[in-house]
């Protein structure tokens, strides 16, 4: 088809370098993170998914789709954070192989009912990895972040825990996940904490609570609004991703 002369052609848009750092990623802009923080390298390939999962336009499948591929990239990086060993293998030519192996059994725990999105990223990476569970929702009378359920594996004080929860807004339920994890033995510098979005007020309450505990991070925005949403953000992570 050909194109008709009253269609108006946009303007051509200037192209990025694949690697430009973005004006929009707050990581790029600032070198005050706490240094337990880390987040994904800023990448123009990386900003491209958060802009598709960011669009409101974007159907369901697409989301799942494209935020699958970002939780992929954080569990890598969650998994680069773990302890490591000396480890020697000889190979089918009969060489030694002097490399690394990881030292501790992991488990994930997954904040529900978002962080249950998270579960199948953690899944592909580690084959038949243990995965608990944990609800907190406000209490109606305190309006303090109130633990509901928890079921871990029942020897989660030996493990390494990766915490999954798409959104870091105020911090509150994180917070509170961390406490639960410490009160079942957990330690907290045995705790990686995983989100795909978090906002730089939330991020500075929960590391200066917990310094000891790594978070990765795939994005840090600009701030929370009334509502504790995150903004730009992408909205309610649980109902873009469970619901038509
Ligand atoms: N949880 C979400 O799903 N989105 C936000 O913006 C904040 C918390």
């Amino acid at each position: 088809m050909s194109s008709s002369s009253n269609v108006p052609v946009p303007p051509p848009q200037p192209s990025l370098q694949p690697n430009a750092l973005s004006a929009n990623s707050v990581a790029s802009s600032t070198s005050s993170l706490p240094s337990s923080v880390f987040t994904l390298p800023q990448t123009a390939q990386l900003e491209a998914l958060y802009t598709i999962i960011r669009n409101k336009h974007t159907s369901r499948g697409d989301f799942l789709f494209y935020s699958d591929r970002i939780i992929r990239l954080l569990v890598e990086e969650g998994l680069n954070h773990l302890p490591v060993v000396k480890k020697s293998v000889v190979t089918p030519t009969g060489s030694t192989y002097d490399g690394v192996g990881f030292e501790g059994k992991i488990c994930g725990v997954s904040i529900l009912r978002a962080g249950e999105a998270m579960e199948a990223g953690l899944r592909e990476v580690c084959r038949s990895v243990r995965i608990g569970k944990i609800l907190i929702q406000r209490d109606e009378e305190t309006m303090q972040p109130k633990l509901f359920y928890s079921k871990f594996p029942q020897d989660i004080a030996k493990r390494y825990v990766l915490l999954l929860d798409p959104m870091l807004a105020t911090g509150g339920s994180a917070m509170k996940a961390v406490d639960v994890l410490m009160e079942n033995g957990v330690s907290e510098d045995r705790i990686i904490f995983i989100n795909l979005i978090s906002s730089p007020e939330g991020l500075k309450t929960f590391c200066e609570r917990f310094p000891q505990l790594k978070v990765i991070t795939g994005w840090i925005d600009q701030g929370l609004n009334e509502k504790a949403y995150i903004i730009p953000g992408l909205g309610d992570f649980g109902e873009r991703r469970y619901c038509e």
